[in-house]
């Protein structure tokens, strides 16, 4: 039996569903233990903590802790978005959700829940204008901007031959437009400050190949140049030691997905891994790309689809 627990930041937690309150724990299958290190081999002696061991754990804590900087979460009042802004707030981060609909949760007890500062702005990712004054805002509320999650994005399930001229210039203004120009927002204000960061893309399964049984042409399209957009800034960003990555989500258990209710059988059976995702599967994905552990990665997809995007053996 092994144990493998990270205590990082005392009375933080990652997820409601999960609260650790006390400390964040991340369980390895089979392991189990709390806020200690323990390797069980039959007939061996438990593995101590030593001194080696201890330096070790807080190096591994200092590269994915999240303290003291701010993390910018476009489309965060719900979802994903959501669920990726308590993981940064896990992690040590102030927050600032950026969406144009009011947050699911109550932003007070979000805070007070997590320990971290939480801000919200009403913000429209097909307004220039609208999008400068809320980072603006955040700016002048949470004093810098470390990270950039770009969440806020909207999907259209409907055949080829019948997508209209409007709906099409819709996704591809919120999907690629809004994701484009809060990263644009949001480096530029990373160089400014001159420290470099981290900036996230969500690109979808829709980014790597056709999804069974939906038709997302258009919407497959604004994600496949979500992916492209992660490799094009992070080699133009690479100087400014300002990072970019994608993740690529499969069919997770959102509202979004939601709305596809003739499908949900689908979304359950065909991954390989044989079940629907759920938005914190996406949470350590994220977390490492923002981190200091990722500090060499840039340009990079990470595809968290339950095997899909690599195709299937059976219908
Ligand atoms: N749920 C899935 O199965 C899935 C799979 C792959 C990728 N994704 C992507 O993940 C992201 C989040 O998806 P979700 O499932 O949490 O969806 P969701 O609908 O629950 O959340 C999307 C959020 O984006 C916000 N948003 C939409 N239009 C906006 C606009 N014009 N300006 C500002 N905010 C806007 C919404 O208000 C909402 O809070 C999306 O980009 C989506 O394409 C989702």
């Amino acid at each position: 039996m092994m144990t493998l627990h990270l205590a990082l930041k005392p009375s933080r937690v990652i997820s409601p569903s999960r609260i650790w309150l006390g400390a964040t724990r991340f369980n390895v299958q089979g392991c189990k233990g709390f806020g200690t290190t323990h390797i069980q081999r039959s007939g061996k002696i438990p593995f101590q903590h030593t001194e080696l061991s201890t330096k070790a754990r807080k190096l591994v804590e200092s590269k994915i802790s999240l303290d003291g900087k701010v993390t910018v979460i476009t489309g965060g009042s719900r979802g994903i978005g959501l669920e990726l802004a308590k993981t940064a707030a896990a992690l040590g981060s102030d927050i600032a959700i950026l969406d144009v609909r009011e947050p699911d949760e109550s932003i007070a007890q979000l805070q007070e829940a997590y320990g971290s500062r939480f801000v919200f702005h009403q913000m429209d990712v097909t307004s220039m204008d609208g999008m400068e004054a809320a980072f603006d805002k955040v700016v002048q509320k949470l004093g810098k901007i470390n990270n950039c999650v770009t969440c806020a994005g909207i999907a259209l399930d409907k055949p080829f031959l019948e997508h209209t001229w409007d709906e099409s210039r819709r996704i591809l203004d919120i999907n690629i437009l809004g994701s484009f120009f809060s990263a644009q927002l949001a480096a530029r204000q990373m160089i400014k400050q001159g420290d470099g960061g981290s900036i996230v893309m969500i690109a979808s399964i829709a980014a790597h190949c056709a999804i069974p049984a939906q038709r997302v042409s258009i919407y497959g399209a604004s994600k496949g140049a979500i992916k492209l957009l992660g490799k094009t800034l992070a080699v133009e960003m690479a100087p400014f030691n300002v990072r970019v990555n994608t993740i690529s989500p499969g069919f997770i258990e959102t509202k979004m997905s939601a709305q596809f209710e003739d499908i949900q059988e689908v979304f359950r059976s065909v991954p390989p891994m044989r079940r629907i995702g759920q938005a914190e599967d996406l949470a350590l994905a994220t977390a490492y790309l923002l981190g200091n552990g990722a500090s060499y990665t840039t340009g990079a997809d990470i595809a968290v689809t339950g095997g899909l995007h690599n195709g299937r053996i059976e219908l």
